[in-house]
């Protein structure tokens, strides 16, 4: 695990955003997993403007979304495709394509089996060579909640009451307007893609970011399984690796693959 941590949200992304370029610079159609919230909006700005000068596209790849919300009207502005199509797609944007933007559909009733054929479409299209992460200040990845299987496949799974009253400001502040319900993809789908990119930003991030680089690994804390991924990178700002006990070992690391 690589630790990059860097002063403020925006240098931060622009680091990331760097992590994301060295790979297309290698592989122009490598596969994409997106995420949506907060965390990953300047890593994308930052992908909008590489692509405005002409630098960066996603016009040959295909992404992935990390997760949908189940029973979500399919024009609601929250809905996670309709947030990845806003931030990515278009030819301004990104160039991703809409028909190349994967997204588990939490529309129909059969949700289980959406959730088990979303993990054979990324396993069909090559699976996935870098995964763009945010992380919850439970350690959640994706909507993998505290106490779940490290080992789950993509599936459709309840919000935990702290991750519904931290969604609720994306839904007028209303805990009762969020969604109950959502599909994601598993641990075991996240831990296979090439290449893992989570970014955390912000104190209330600090103590899930401590224990996803230095605690054990465990259902407590999602997102320390990642600890068993070979390729990872975690970017924050200041305020999310407070609580880190090696962070000048980490910067030190850093430093050494990427320059100061
Ligand atoms: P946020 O969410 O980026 O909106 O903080 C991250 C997450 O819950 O995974």
């Amino acid at each position: 695990m690589y630790l990059g941590i860097l002063d403020t949200p925006e240098l931060a992304s622009a680091a990331a955003a760097q992590i994301v370029f060295s790979l297309f610079k290698k592989e122009p159609n490598a596969i994409l997993g997106v995420t949506t919230g907060s965390t990953p909006e300047g890593l994308y700005a930052e992908l909008r403007a590489a692509h405005a000068r002409g630098e960066f596209t996603l016009a040959n790849s295909q992404a992935f979304a990390l997760d949908e919300y189940v029973g979500i009207s399919a024009d609601h502005y929250e809905r996670y495709r309709n947030v990845l199509r806003r931030e990515l797609v278009g030819s301004r944007n990104t160039g991703l394509k809409n028909e190349n933007l994967h997204s588990p559909n939490g529309l129909v009733s059969n949700s289980a089996a959406v959730a088990a054929q979303y993990d054979r479409d990324i396993r069909d299209a090559g699976g996935i060579d870098l995964q763009i992460l945010g992380i919850g200040s439970n350690g959640h990845i994706g909507f993998n909640e505290p106490g779940g299987s490290l080992v789950s496949r993509t599936h459709v799974t309840p919000l935990s009451r702290q991750t519904i009253l931290a969604n609720a400001r994306f839904f007028g502040h209303y805990p009762r307007n969020v969604p109950k319900t959502c599909i994601t993809q598993g641990l075991g789908t996240i831990m296979e893609a090439r290449i893992l990119l989570l970014l955390a930003f912000g104190e209330n991030k600090a103590e899930a970011v401590a224990q996803l680089a230095e605690g054990p690994i465990s259902a407590r804390w999602p997102a320390t399984i990642t600890q068993m991924h070979p390729e990872v990178y975690v970017v924050t700002d200041a305020a999310a690796a407070s609580k880190l006990e090696l962070s000048e070992l980490y910067q030190e690391r850093w430093a050494l693959k990427f320059g100061a």
